[in-house]
């Protein structure tokens, strides 16, 4: 048999590796084999046309991200293993029930809470939850100060995120006060209703890698209910410029050479001096909503102003206030 793609190859060694597991498994398993075809005619078990439109812009979103190739890569996991689950339940074959609990690693500003909030929609698209709404919570919404208390506000949270997404941030924190604080009662109330409720709420963990490692060590039983681990890594400065670019077409401005050439600039700067808080791709987004403003300021007076003008962000919009005392300080000793 000739095959000219490699896709048409790869599905050639499939096709044989099927062949002869079916050889193999005996008349018995010819007979089931003529019911199934009898079945894969009668049906097609994909998803609907709206969904699958629907399906496709949330997916158009993640991809929209830049790099975070693992993030990609599990919800196209995700995805396909749900579309296939469905196909096996026409064929009334045995689904392994799909446990999405997930931890989050990385600095700020890496996309945790966005990439939580598209998987919660995408979720909901494919039917996994019933609404994928995000629920974004910390210690204080969770942790009580009295008797009785902490499980009031788990109870609240819980409901809140009841069909979607619980994302607790910092969740190393719950464990922050030892054995006598409350922070292990809210734990323990989270952990009773990952099981209770399974099929209607995900819970998220997130947080500084280290600190994550830490915690799961001192909860050993932690770990394996949260199947899927993912690390979000620290941008590099030519992905920022890309996130940066990204950010101003998607609100219809631009930047100019300068403003670009001084942004990359800033930022290999900042990554350079390894800041610990360092926030990654919040901080382009308030360099850039701040240069927004300053454009604004710069034009609001302007009589005669272009398309153009209200377009584009220029150098000196980004310029930060200490740059600029050292500038005018320059200026006014020379
Ligand atoms: N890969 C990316 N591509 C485009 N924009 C991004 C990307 N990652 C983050 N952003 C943007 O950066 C901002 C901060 O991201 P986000 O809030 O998701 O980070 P985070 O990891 O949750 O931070 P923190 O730990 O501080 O809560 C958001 O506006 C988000 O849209
Ligand atoms: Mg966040």
């Amino acid at each position: 048999m000739k095959q000219t793609t490699r896709f048409g190859l790869k599905y050639t060694f499939a096709d044989k590796e099927l062949k002869q597991s079916r050889e193999s498994s005996g008349p018995a398993r010819a007979v089931e084999e003529t019911a199934v075809k009898a079945q894969q005619a009668a049906s097609d078990p994909g998803f609907s046309a709206e969904i699958q439109e629907s399906l496709q812009q949330v997916l158009g979103e993640l991809d929209n991200l830049i790099g975070l190739a693992k993030v990609k890569e599990l919800a196209r996991e995700i995805r396909a293993f749900v579309e296939i689950c469905r196909r096996r339940e026409r064929f009334q074959l045995k689904n392994e029930s799909l446990v999405l609990h997930m931890i989050f690693k990385g600095n700020p500003g890496t996309g945790k809470t966005t990439v939580a909030r598209i998987l919660g929609k995408m979720l909901a698209e494919l039917k996994v939850l019933p609404k994928g709404h995000l629920v974004e919570v910390e210690r204080a919404d969770l942790v009580g100060e009295y008797i009785g208390h902490t499980a009031q506000k788990c109870r609240e949270q819980l409901k809140k995120a009841m069909g979607g997404i619980l994302f607790i941030d910092e969740a190393y924190s719950l464990a922050r006060g030892g054995a006598k604080d409350f922070g292990k009662e809210a734990i323990d109330t989270l952990v009773k209703a990952m099981e209770d409720h399974k099929n209607e709420i995900i819970l998220i963990l997130a947080g500084y890698e280290g600190e994550m490692e830490k915690f799961l060590r001192t909860n050993p039983g932690l770990r394996s209910r949260f199947p899927i681990h993912l690390h979000f890594p620290d941008y590099s400065c030519d992905e920022l410029i890309e996130i940066a670019q990204l950010m101003v077409r998607e609100r219809q401005y631009r930047l100019s050479v300068g403003a670009a050439e001084y942004l990359r600039h800033y930022l290999q700067q900042q990554l350079d001096a390894s800041r610990p808080n360092f926030s990654n791709a919040r901080l382009v987004r308030n360099l850039i909503e701040r240069a927004i403003r300053r454009q604004a300021l710069r034009l609001v007076d302007r009589r005669i102003y272009t398309r153009d003008d209200l377009i584009m962000l220029l150098r000196e919009d980004f310029i930060q206030p200490e740059e600029e005392e050292a500038i005018i300080h320059i200026w006014q000793t020379e």
